[in-house]
């Protein structure tokens, strides 16, 4: 497995390959991130896996500064998993002085993530679109976990023609439910034996519709109130919205998607389920 850290390394490791799966992350990785590596195994030549924490796309410097860290580890995890390159760019080199240039995405960046943390899908599709101009990956994998990034992707690269294929794969629960995520590290214990909740709450607007509700304020209601009882207070959106706009609509449909954002101490975390 070869390591690269300039841009140059990385072109010239990418010349060497045939057909390439690419795996986006930021490190730390668990589950989640490891499925979508094997899964481009299966569908590649080869595979290439990003390690990069991505100052553009954070908010605040303390998000960055408490983003959780093990790139040792995460290439070990890497190797054991038959990957051909890790790209860990230095952040120095890709964000140069003078660096001045945005991918602003609309429509569906525009939704819940867009104004709960402003700048971020501006700077997840610009990083993205410098990966995909030195990768040059056939395929990207991507997370249903972070549902609305995947909107956001596949809107950008549609939108200026980059030839790359999206593939978008399951969210990798634990036992309890919880959705995998780099920030669970976070959590408190305490905080961590609270979480499964958000899944709770998701699977009963789920059961709720296959019943057949439609109301998207009753859905809706059911999560807030499975959250608030578990004493989960600082709900930033619950919502349940169309997949293709990411809008609401009063009665949902066949493909409505339910997606929560909640702060638990710390740590804001998010998880999304489709309804039917
Ligand atoms: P990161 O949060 O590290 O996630 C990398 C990829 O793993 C994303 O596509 C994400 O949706 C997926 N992923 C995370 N948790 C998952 C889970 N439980 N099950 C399945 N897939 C999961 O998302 C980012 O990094 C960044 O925004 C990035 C795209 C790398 C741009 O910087």
């Amino acid at each position: 497995m070869k390591l690269c850290t300039t841009v140059q390394e990385m072109r010239q490791e990418r010349a060497k390959l045939g057909t390439v799966g690419f795996v986006p992350t930021m490190g730390f990785l668990h589950e989640g991130h490891l499925s979508l590596v094997r899964r481009a195994r299966e569908e590649n030549e080869a595979v290439v896996v990003s390690l990069f924490v991505n100052p553009i796309q954070f908010g605040s410097p303390d998000d960055l500064a408490n983003y959780p860290r093990a790139v040792e580890r995460d290439i070990a995890l890497l190797q054991k998993e038959g990957v051909a390159c890790v790209f860990t760019p230095d952040a120095a080199e890709f964000y140069p002085d003078g660096f001045a240039t945005q991918v602003d995405v609309g429509g569906v960046a525009q939704e819940l993530e867009g104004p709960s943390r402003p700048g971020h899908f501006a700077g997840v599709a610009t990083v993205l679109t410098k990966f995909f101009n030195i990768v040059q990956p056939q395929r990207a994998y991507f997370g249903q976990k972070d549902a609305q990034q995947c909107a956001v992707v596949q809107r950008f690269v549609q939108d200026l023609n980059i030839p790359v294929e999206i593939t978008t794969l399951p969210t990798w629960r634990e036992a309890n439910g919880l959705a995998g995520s780099s920030r669970n590290s976070r959590l408190t214990e305490e905080e961590r034996s609270r979480a499964p909740v958000l899944h709770q709450a998701l699977c009963r607007a789920r059961d709720l519709a296959r019943g057949g509700e439609r109301r998207r304020m009753v859905l809706e209601e059911a999560i807030r109130d499975v959250l608030v009882k578990a004493g989960l207070t600082e709900i930033d959106y619950v919502t349940v919205v169309n997949p293709e706009t990411f809008q609401t609509e009063e009665t949902v449909g066949e493909t409505a998607l339910a997606l929560l954002a909640v702060k638990l101490g710390a740590v804001r975390l998010i998880d999304n389920m489709p309804l039917f």
